[in-house]
């Protein structure tokens, strides 16, 4: 179930179109009829909730977009649970998909763990920290058998060029600015989405009920050696001198309540089901820019129309 908006894309699912056990259905998940509806029609017994408005920049400009989807959204898959199980509770779940921004901002040391407290600094984040929140308010109060997990920052194919990386990339290709905010020193722990979804897939079908699993790639890096890295992939797979794309690189006005440092322990998941990162960064961003580079179509569709709108706002017109 998707509501398709602007970073939806049936495209993205081509791969799983034909499985016997996919179906599709277009629909908003903070619209209870059409919640219930989907409920009474298929009986599920587990709903995985991936579904978020998930951009910072954006969550700055339409914060109450983000109550909507995140914690509206949430608030009504969770009571579709409710009403839909009543007390047939056995071998239902309710999986819960939620970030590492929940926790706030880190100083130059420490890492979150799953007992850091919620401090969360933009809309985005304190919007899915109200989702959390009503995770386990639902599991506390009704018994609703919940498991959560909280991401570092994700890359990989067919992440929408609103992100660090994709856009980089398409600028690179494209020689266009790069817009670095601040002066670059803000860190993130990136993560190969394939490695998350494996993640995923354990926590669901291992996971103990009512806890909460911190996944990240033990992989930090600042903003900018982050960018000068691309820059330096990305001159080697077109062909350019040395130094060419570094030259794209422009120092633009800092995010309000920029996160300074985001790093995730994950040692709970490692212990408790074994699973740790599988691929080495460089390689891992290496086949990323590949798959943009073979992508072009997807990359020109996705950023024709609305995109140029939100490109203008976000980074023209300040
Ligand atoms: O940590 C998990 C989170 O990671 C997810 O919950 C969010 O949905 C996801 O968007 C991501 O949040 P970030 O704000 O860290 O990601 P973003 O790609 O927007 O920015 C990464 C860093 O790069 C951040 O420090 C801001 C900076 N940045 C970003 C953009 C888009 C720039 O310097 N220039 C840019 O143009």
């Amino acid at each position: 179930m998707d509501a398709l908006t602007y970073a939806g894309n049936l495209e993205n699912l081509k791969d799983i179109e034909n499985a016997p056990n996919y179906i599709f259905e277009k629909g908003d998940i903070a619209n209870e009829e059409r919640t219930a509806e989907l409920f009474a029609r298929y009986a599920f017994d587990a709903v995985l909730h991936f579904a978020a408005e998930s951009h910072v920049d954006r969550s700055i400009y339409d914060p109450l977009a983000f109550v909507r989807a995140n914690v509206m959204g949430t608030a009504v898959l969770l009571n579709a649970c409710r009403e839909y199980w009543g007390k047939q509770l056995k071998d239902k779940l309710f999986y819960h998909v939620s970030t590492d921004e929940v926790y706030g901002s880190l100083g130059s040391e420490g890492l979150f763990t799953e007992r850091t407290p919620y401090d969360p600094r933009s809309p985005y984040s304190a919007s899915k920290a109200a989702s959390d929140h009503f995770v386990m308010a639902y599991y506390h109060t009704y018994g609703l058998p919940v498991i959560m997990s909280n991401c570092s920052n994700n890359y990989g194919s067919h992440h929408f060029p609103e992100k660090l990386i994709p856009l980089m990339i398409n600028n690179i290709r494209n020689n266009k600015p790069l817009p670095v905010y601040g002066r670059g020193e803000n860190i993130r722990d990136w993560l190969w989405v394939e490695d998350h979804v494996r993640a995923i897939d354990l926590i669901f079908h291992r996971g103990r009920i009512g806890e909460k699993y911190n996944i990240g790639g033990l992989n930090e890096w600042k903003n900018i050696d982050l960018v000068r890295l691309l820059c330096r992939i990305m001159d080697k797979k077109l062909n350019r001198p040395e130094g060419t794309s570094a030259k794209l690189i422009a120092y633009v006005a800092d995010r309000p309540g920029h996160d300074l440092r985001y790093a995730i322990d994950a040692t709970k998941l490692k212990n408790e089901l074994g699973w740790t990162p599988s691929l080495d960064f460089e390689e891992g961003l290496e086949r990323t820019v590949d798959w943009y580079l073979n992508n072009e179509d997807w990359v020109n569709r996705v950023t024709s129309g609305a995109y140029q709108q939100y490109y203008e706002q976000q980074y023209l017109k300040r």
